[in-house]
């Protein structure tokens, strides 16, 4: 065993939430009032306020642990179901009523009454958090576009049956690549970190598949593809696949669960066009394929596990994504509660090698050397 697969981290060193982009809805659920779900291990809740700001904070409020997804919005803030207290979008507690028969009646709410917010940004329509307090960087898009040239799809979800690290993983399983998705590497892989928090695969491969998706792109598409994939944060992934003949890009946000899988967001888009109907057919069609293409593999390889002890001199991609992947910053509920001793250690300026210059990978039949930049198919 070489010295390379020894240093593949223990699964204890991965952070179980890490620091990163989710998506929590599309910004349209939140019209009929606030919107709670059980999320990175803790209940979070989404709400608009009177003036459109759309705010993401824990929960369970301060005073009981009542469910703010059960109360409503006040103004610019979200009041309790229970005893009526008031958290504006800073988290804090700007109203808290006491019905006494004795005056003087208070309003002042205790020290304790704050929640943890969320940094939120809005996009395309849907709403994405940033799960600490501040975000370490900034939503991500297909690197060098300009969001507002796109337009984007409904969402569709499937369940990864495995860990957040092991579904973001495949994105550097150059064997994988030929095992399951039918790609044949033209020319080595290139691997490089386009950003802080993010690692990239940009790849250039023959499509070999005769399945019915395969020949439908032999067909109308091309024979071979360039592909990029991307992961920020360590669990939210973006793809580009350009067939020659046709171009196809998606987003995946991938949220742990308390169960050990990982739920998995895919959002596609395609250049605005101007016409509304023909955007949303070329969407609809991009989400079949992508969908269709993404749940098939998480079906076909269920039960995957990380074993760090079994990986080989052939997965050597993977392991130094695993590598990169165990130091990311760990969860908000960590940063949010440890602040001060993670300050002090220096945990969450997570820049230091996190990033790293470009380097070659070899193809699955062989040693190699260049890169690429652009590229993808609507699915590895
Ligand atoms: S539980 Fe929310 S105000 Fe009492
Ligand atoms: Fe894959």
């Amino acid at each position: 065993m070489s010295t390379l697969v020894d240093r593949a981290p223990p699964a204890e060193q991965f952070a179980k939430y890490p620091a990163s982009w989710y998506l929590f809805s599309a910004g349209a659920d939140l019209a009929r009032g606030p919107v709670s779900k059980p999320m990175l291990g803790r209940r979070l809740v989404a709400f608009r306020t009177q003036s459109g700001r759309a705010v993401v904070m824990d929960g369970n409020c301060a005073h009981l642990g009542a469910d703010l997804g059960c109360g409503k919005v006040v103004g610019e803030s979200i009041q309790c179901p229970f005893h009526g207290w008031r958290y504006g979008p800073d988290g804090l507690c700007n109203h808290a009523p006491v019905v006494a028969f004795t005056p003087p009646t208070s309003s002042t709410a205790p020290p304790f009454a704050r929640l943890q917010t969320y940094p939120v940004v809005e996009r395309h329509g849907y709403v994405f958090f940033f799960n600490g307090r501040e975000p370490l960087f900034p939503l991500p898009f297909f690197w060098g576009e300009d969001p507002e040239r796109f337009v984007a799809g409904k969402v569709f979800q499937y369940t990864a049956d495995c860990n957040w690290y092991m579904s973001s993983s495949h994105a550097f399983d150059m064997q994988h690549f030929a095992s399951v998705h039918d790609r044949e590497l033209i020319e080595p892989a290139r691997i490089d970190c386009p950003a802080p928090f993010a690692r990239r695969n940009s790849y250039h491969a023959r499509v070999v598949g005769q399945h019915l998706l395969d020949r439908l792109l032999h067909r109308f598409a091309g024979k071979t593809v360039r592909i990029t994939l991307s992961i920020c944060g360590g669990t939210f992934a973006l793809v580009t696949a350009n067939f020659g003949g046709a171009h196809s890009r998606f987003l995946v946000s991938q949220q742990p669960l308390e169960n050990g899988q990982t739920l998995c967001e895919g959002i596609c888009f395609a250049p605005r066009s101007g016409v509304a109907l023909l955007d949303r057919f070329n969407l609809f069609m991009r989400r079949v394929f992508t969908h269709g293409y993404l749940e098939a593999e998480a079906r076909d390889i269920r039960g995957t596990q990380y074993r760090p002890q079994n990986l080989t001199a052939h997965d050597r991609e993977m392991i130094e994504f695993f590598q990169w992947a165990a130091a990311l910053p760990q969860s908000a509920a960590s940063t949010f509660t440890t602040h001060n001793k993670l300050e002090s250690t220096g945990h969450e300026k997570m820049d230091h090698g996190l990033s790293s210059p470009p380097r070659t990978s070899r193809p699955s039949s062989g040693r190699a050397v260049a890169g690429h930049r652009d590229g993808g198919p609507s699915a590895q």
